[in-house]
């Protein structure tokens, strides 16, 4: 029965208005929410309706929970409109092991931002055409995928014209915790990117509509349109519920529009639960038996599974769907061949509820070979598969898919569908029977748990699972594996020491002959150590990596080797030795076509030729690579490039412009989700506040700095921000307070262990002591940051450094050695072309007694 669209003219009008704006170009994006039942489905559906009559393109996905599948219902909906999106490139390592490779572990954060990128681009094109509604039903259920899609266009839909309607129930966001569906939901209601509708029960007015139409009179009793009112609450789909229970139980006489027995007297279930039930259990035994063998395979099918499922010859279940169709518990897939599924999902979850534990378990079964038969093949469906067999207590066959589905989605960057699948997996692994089975199962799973956790940031799991892994492991070259990758988490979190000795006991159970292993252990030595400020160790290992490459004939790899080996010479301030192995990566990148990596070298070269004074060559440099990143769609290496072009106008004074790019910066970061490029502007940012002697801001933005690393428990980047706000606060006169800070600033850098860090913390904790007339001590701390300095070999530092101590003489009234140290700074930054910090020398030398 068609029942009419009743009330919701303020609801639609508003998504019309969106509409509207959107179709100028500046798009929406609005969550529509409300108790199951209410009215959420059917609001979205109308609206979309009037979308399309105005000559919108409308995009409608449903998402269902049957197994996470990355990027469903997106990618079904993308093909069906405009064809497959195109394959992405699967990363080497994946396609030959299936396993996580370093390499790839260092790089998927930008592989997730490309693939959202790439569908933003797609969404992007379409509404050039003409503007798209994208209506997203029952998201509760999306996969991780989708749901991460959905942030990412969160972000970026008020510049082209498109309307994004999701709809959940209300009580998913209450029930369910850090689920990343509620998660999702949170971050972009918390950044302000979407409003909300909340859809209320239909009044007495609206139930009324409701009774006529289905009960084809305009004179309903007014007892039963009151005593029906009281009952659902005016929940829309309680109400059609109730009113066809009246029908079916015939109490309602249609032709004198009247009840047969008085309205107390009709036998009423309280609950839509108890309604469904009780509709199924007027069902005869065929239809039941077909509709239980619907809810195993879930809230949508496909005929093929179900014609096994349900044991009935072809016509008769042919006849048993349409009445089902009939009577409006399922409907067919638009859209999709011979794809079912049910109308609401209340009715699905009764009836999945009502049947007994041993039947599930025979049906899931037969559901799981089933459907192994019709497409064991597909990887996307094996998420589904391996909870059919799962469910169905098959548990190695179970497990098995499940582990294929983590792979899976782990290929397509998609890590929180791959954890839920590998959960599902370890749910399950102590019942293993065979115990060795159980060992292999259980390493490969916490192997890929640990990947999954390190490249969502999340590093103490990560190396939990490495853990379980490297129990698990039954040879040296399993553990070694593990061992390589547990210590990347461990160089995150500034545990250098953990992470050296790990690769050095893998280094020292790798074969002679496995020279590529042998150089990803060597450059990530060289990483750490680097990290770490110890350049010059980094430096030696990087070496060896580039002697054993060369050994092979690998380019890609000894390109590798030699940016790499290059960017560690520019960290010691070797601006020769850089350049010349920078150039030699170049000339492989630039013969082999490596995009990516190319974009890097340049974008070092650029920073080397910076570092120079060679701004010109500098920026041409930054420019190729920025188009290369462009090209790619690897946002993440624009943001780098927007930063150190930023920092290239700093040093020359150029702030206006230098803000102008970190602000793009900072805002490309939070488009892509790329927390540490966001604290890394903002921190510079507020530099330059700083230089500026624009104390307010500069605060401010290191405060948010700050909030940042913490949130994310970023810790290099924390050691800045707490050594500037120290500075500012003594600057300020708020000395207590700046001791606070500046103590923190170096307990921070003292944990991570960079060089660096400690001789930031100790320079910022000089300068408040010297604000606060404590010469002696701030001589002490700026003579150990010198040290720290020293040791790294950092020009730039050394020389701000030795700034600051003739600023620290002069106050004292030392001024001979005052002298001296400042003009070895005035020297050394007049070289450097670095006119801001020329200037404040300048002033300082002004000050001396002639
Ligand atoms: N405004 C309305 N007018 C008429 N029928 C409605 C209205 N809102 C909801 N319904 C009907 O109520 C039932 C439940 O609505 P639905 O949109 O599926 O709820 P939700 O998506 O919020 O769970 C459906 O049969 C739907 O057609
Ligand atoms: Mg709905």
């Amino acid at each position: 029965m068609e029942i009419p669209f009743v009330d919701r003219q303020n609801e639609v009008a508003e998504l019309c208005e969106a509409l509207a704006s959107a179709k100028s170009g500046k798009g929406k994006m609005y969550f529509v929410t409300g108790e199951i039942g209410v009215g959420k489905t059917r609001i979205i559906e109308e609206f979309c309706k009037i979308a399309k009559q105005e000559g919108c393109l409308v995009i409608f996905g449903r998402c269902i929970d049957s197994g996470a599948v990355p990027f469903l219902p997106l990618n079904e909906v993308l093909e069906r409109y405009m064809g497959e999106i195109e394959e992405q490139h699967i990363p080497l390592g994946l396609a030959v092991s299936r396993e996580f490779q370093y390499e790839q572990l260092r790089n998927t954060e930008r592989e997730r931002t490309r693939m959202l990128e790439r569908y933003m681009r797609k969404f992007e094109e379409m509404s050039v055409q003409q503007p798209v509604v994208f209506a997203l039903d029952d998201v509760q259920w999306a996969d991780a995928g989708t749901l991460s899609f959905l942030h990412y266009l969160s972000r970026n839909i008020s510049t082209i014209s498109m309307l994004c309607v999701v709809t959940y129930p209300t009580e998913y966001m209450k029930t369910e915790g850090a689920t990343p569906f509620a998660t999702t939901i949170r971050n972009i209601n918390i950044e302000r990117n979407a409003r909300t509708i909340e859809i209320s029960r239909f009044g007495v007015e609206h139930v009324v509509q409701i009774l006529r139409v289905m009960l084809g009179t305009d004179r309903v009793p007014e007892k039963l349109v009151k005593n029906i009112y009281q009952r659902t609450g005016g929940n829309p789909f309680y109400v059609i519920e109730v009113v066809r229970e009246i029908l079916e139980q015939d109490v309602f006489d249609l032709e004198k529009h009247e009840l047969k027995v008085p309205v107390e007297e009709i036998q009423m279930p309280d609950t839509i639960k108890n309604i469904v039930s009780m509709r199924v259990s007027r069902l005869d035994e065929n239809t039941k038996k077909v509709l239980r063998a619907c809810a195993i395979l879930g809230r949508e099918f496909e005929y093929a599974p179900l014609k096994a499922l349900a044991e009935l010859d072809e016509d008769t279940l042919l006849d048993i769907l349409d009445n089902l169709i009939a009577m409006g518990f399922i409907e067919e897939v638009e859209g999709a061949e011979e794809r079912y599924r049910f109308v609401h999902n209340p009715v699905y979850e009764v009836i999945y509820s009502e049947l007994s534990i041993p039947r599930k378990r025979l049906m899931h079964g037969k559901a799981g070979r089933e459907l192994e038969r019709l497409h064991g093949n597909e990887e996307r469906y094996h998420a589904e598969i391996g909870t059919h067999y799962i469910r169905g207590r098959e548990l190695e066959k179970g497990i098995k898919y499940k582990i294929r589905a983590g792979e899976y989605a782990l290929s397509r960057y998609i890590m929180e569908d791959a954890i839920s699948n590998l959960q599902d997996a370890v749910a399950v692994l102590g019942e293993l029977k065979d115990e060795s089975m159980k060992v292999e199962y259980a390493y490969r799973i916490y192997a890929m748990l640990g990947d999954c956790n390190y490249i969502l940031s999340n590093y103490d799991e990560a190396i939990m699972a490495y853990e379980k892994a490297l129990d698990f492991s039954v040879d040296e070259t399993q553990k070694t594996r593990i061992k390589i990758k547990m210590s990347m988490p461990h160089t995150k979190k500034g545990n250098f020491t953990e992470s050296v000795n790990l690769l050095l006991d893998a280094l020292g159970h790798i074969k002679e002959d496995e020279f590529a292993l042998k150089a990803d252990i060597l450059i990530l030595l060289g990483w750490t150590y680097e990290l770490k400020g110890a350049f010059l160790r980094a430096i030696e290992y990087y070496k060896q990596a580039v002697e054993i490459c060369e050994n092979t004939d690998d380019e890609a790899a000894i390109a590798t080797a030699h940016h790499r080996l290059g960017t560690g010479f520019w960290c010691l301030g070797d601006i020769n030795k850089a350049m010349k192995h920078l150039e030699k990566a170049r000339s492989i990148r630039e013969k082999r076509n490596i995009k990516e990596g190319l974009a890097d070298t340049y974008n070092n070269l650029a920073i080397l030729y910076s570092d120079t004074g060679n701004i010109e060559k500098a920026i041409e440099y930054f420019r190729k690579a920025e188009k290369l990143y462009a090209e790619i769609g690897e946002l993440s290496g624009l943001c780098a490039i927007y930063n150190n072009i930023a920092d290239i106008y700093a040093l020359k004074g150029q702030y206006e412009t230098a803000i102008a790019f970190y602000t793009k910066d900072i805002e490309l970061s939070r488009r892509i989700g790329y927390k540490t490029s966001e604290i890394l502007a903002t921190n510079n940012l507020a530099s330059i506040y700083q230089e500026m002697e624009n104390l307010e801001p500069a605060l401010t933005h290191y405060a948010s700095a700050l909030k940042l690393s913490r949130e994310i428990g970023e810790k290099r980047m924390l050691t800045m921000a707490l050594a500037n706000i120290a500075i500012i606060y003594a600057e300020l006169g708020e000395i207590k307070k700046a001791l606070e800070f500046a103590n923190e600033a170096l307990e921070t850098a003292k944990e991570v262990g960079s060089k660096e860090d400690e001789g930031d913390a100790c320079s910022a904790m000089g300068r408040v002591l010297l604000l606060s007339g404590n010469f002696n001590e701030a001589e002490m701390y700026y003579e150990k940051a010198l040290d720290f300095y020293l040791e790294t070999q950092r020009v730039e530092r050394i020389n701000t450094c030795k700034f600051d101590i003739g600023r620290l003489y002069l106050a004292w009234g030392k001024f001979d050695e005052a002298r001296e140290f400042l003009e070895i700074a005035r020297e050394f930054f007049e070289k450097m072309g670095s006119s801001g910090m020329l200037k404040k020398v300048e002033r300082e030398l002004s000050k001396l007694p002639k």
